[in-house]
């Protein structure tokens, strides 16, 4: 008989044993390959929207490349959508997706040739309109090594199979996904700001289902140019949260230590890194009787 995993305190911890989710159930629907990307959570998060009728409000304080808000609005898993994101190239993008740019963007995307000296060309660009910032941020999480913005960051040499600055640039693939948005944008508000004053000024909203997913403690700061977050802060925010919420983060002693504090209760899921590592993450639900 295997041990069963002990919290910190030397307590059975909470898992349920899971298998690695398969992602060929859900559609690929952002136009960014987002680092931290939820995608392998997205029939979880299915489970857990699905714990009323139909959620009239879905928060997405992080939003990032933001497939849990695309998805809900797809399946019509909620009646109107809020999406937060403080990075500015990131925000760009969703405020020209979801406004009368989307079209403009689609097409600059299908008839782009990409070189080296074009793309030098756009990066480079002055005085640019919140349209060209969209377009540059699609172009860099496309063409920069593991779709990370962030400083540090570089154009990706060989890429795949030797395909080179081309090997995730899928530009019929993204006119497709940007177009297809555009269905649904009469249910998505996107915020550009800071996710805790959204939560805050939804703190006693019983009717807002918020899906938290901040950047993490640990391999925030190589991934997203906003990276610094206070997670004690946000712990004790989300306890504080009338709706229901599903807050993710790595399964850390940090995290286990401040969810016990705040008297959160988690579960843990198995998933498997880009680089096809198995490791843990927690969820911290305010009730668990969606858990599957
Ligand atoms: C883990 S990622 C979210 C990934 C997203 N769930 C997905 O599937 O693509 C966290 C995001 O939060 C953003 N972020 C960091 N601090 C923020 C803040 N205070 N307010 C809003 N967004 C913030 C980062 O820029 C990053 O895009």
């Amino acid at each position: 008989m295997t041990n069963p995993q002990l919290t910190i305190f030397g307590l059975p911890c909470p898992t349920d044993k899971k298998s690695v989710v398969n992602v060929s159930s859900v559609p690929q629907r952002s136009p960014f390959r987002y680092p931290g990307g939820k995608t392998w959570l997205i029939p979880t998060v299915r489970n857990w929207l699905k714990q009323k009728a139909k959620a009239s409000l879905l928060i997405e304080p992080f939003a990032g490349g933001g497939i849990v808000s695309l998805t809900a609005a797809f399946e019509k898993l909620a009646e109107h959508i809020i999406m937060v994101e403080m990075d500015k190239e990131i925000a760009a993008v969703w405020e020209v997706i979801l406004t009368d740019k989307n079209k403009w963007l689609a097409d600059k995307i299908y008839s782009f040739q990409l070189t080296h000296e074009h793309v030098n060309e756009e990066l480079d660009k002055p005085d640019k309109l919140l349209q060209d910032i969209a377009f540059c941020a699609v172009l860099k999480n496309r063409i920069f090594h593991g779709g990370i913005l962030a400083k540090g960051s570089g154009m990706i040499k060989n890429g795949e199979n030797g395909k080179g600055l081309a090997s995730r640039w899928y530009p019929k693939t993204l006119h497709d996904r940007i177009r297809a948005i555009e269905f649904v944008n009469n249910r998505i508000e996107f915020i550009s700001g800071d996710a805790f004053e959204i939560i805050a000024q939804n703190i006693n909203n019983k009717d807002a289902f918020f899906f938290i997913d901040p950047p993490y403690t640990v391999a925030g700061k190589r991934l997203y140019t906003h990276y610094e977050l206070d997670h004690e802060k946000l712990l004790w925010l989300t306890a504080q949260l009338k709706g229901k919420f599903m807050l993710t983060y790595d399964d850390t002693t940090e995290i286990r230590l401040l969810a016990d504090k705040n008297r959160l209760q988690y579960k843990t899921l198995p998933m498997k890194t880009t680089h096809h590592v198995e490791k843990n993450e927690i969820i911290i639900s305010d009730n668990f009787s969606w858990w599957k």
